[in-house]
């Protein structure tokens, strides 16, 4: 018997309770005691009709890394972790748009080197951008772009790599991030070709 059924039949026996000592019992103050434990009783099997469910943080993007064989792969993936765990949709757009917070993304992969969009997106405090789009002064951005590297979006290596590549397909660019890149599991340290170039901050799969 599952856990909720069990407790349904207990909830039912404390109504059952509660009719029977109405129907029999004549003392004033038991037929209190009974009333309330019909309402109680009620009340609780009211509860646990309701359906259960559990609220669990959203599923993880698994990053096979098997899977990638082409740089398109790579920005495939990369487009999934833009719009989901790397949350870069909830602030920024790709191609303008009015309730975008944070710089359009539109035409980045061409505008700004990959070395640059990976300090980008781990030093974001580097270069600040201002917001140009309106009369007057520039004004800072009503968000500040979060280091993607740590938590809490805390992106690996090979995820952020995946989603520069995003990032130059659809500005039109060439992907210059090679799938060679992507670190292989721990014992392969073939990923020292690449720590070379971008310092592997600890946390690569
Ligand atoms: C909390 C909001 C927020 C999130 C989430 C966010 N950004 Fe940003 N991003 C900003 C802001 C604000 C700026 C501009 C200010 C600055 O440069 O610090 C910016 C700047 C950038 C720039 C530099 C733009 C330029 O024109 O040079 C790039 C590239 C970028 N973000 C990419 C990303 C990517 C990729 C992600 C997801 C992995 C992401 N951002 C997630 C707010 C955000």
């Amino acid at each position: 018997m599952s856990e909720v059924a069990l407790l349904q039949v207990i909830g039912l026996a404390v109504v059952g309770t509660g009719i029977v000592i109405l129907l029999f019992i004549r003392a004033r103050f038991m037929r209190v005691v009974g009333f309330v434990v019909i309402v109680l009783g009620t009340f609780a099997l009211i509860a646990l009709g309701v359906p259960q469910m559990a609220s669990l943080p959203p599923a993880e993007e698994k990053f096979d890394v098997a899977s990638i064989k082409t740089a398109a792969d790579m920005a495939a993936i990369g487009q999934k972790i833009f719009f989901s765990k790397g949350q870069c949709a909830l602030c920024h757009s790709i191609g303008p748009s009015e309730s975008a917070r944070c710089p359009d993304l539109k035409g980045i992969g061409a505008k700004l080197t990959r070395e640059f969009i990976y300090e980008s997106l781990t030093e974001p405090q580097s270069y600040i951008y201002l917001d140009y789009r309106h009369e007057g002064p520039p004004k800072e951005y009503p968000a500040r772009m979060p280091y993607i590297n740590k938590n809490p979006i805390g992106l690996s290596k090979n995820e952020i790599l995946s989603v520069i590549a995003f990032l130059q397909q659809m500005s039109g660019e060439k992907i210059t991030v090679s799938p060679s890149e992507i670190t292989q599991a721990a014992e392969t340290p073939a990923g020292a070709k690449v720590a070379a170039v971008f310092p592997v901050h600890g946390a690569s799969q």
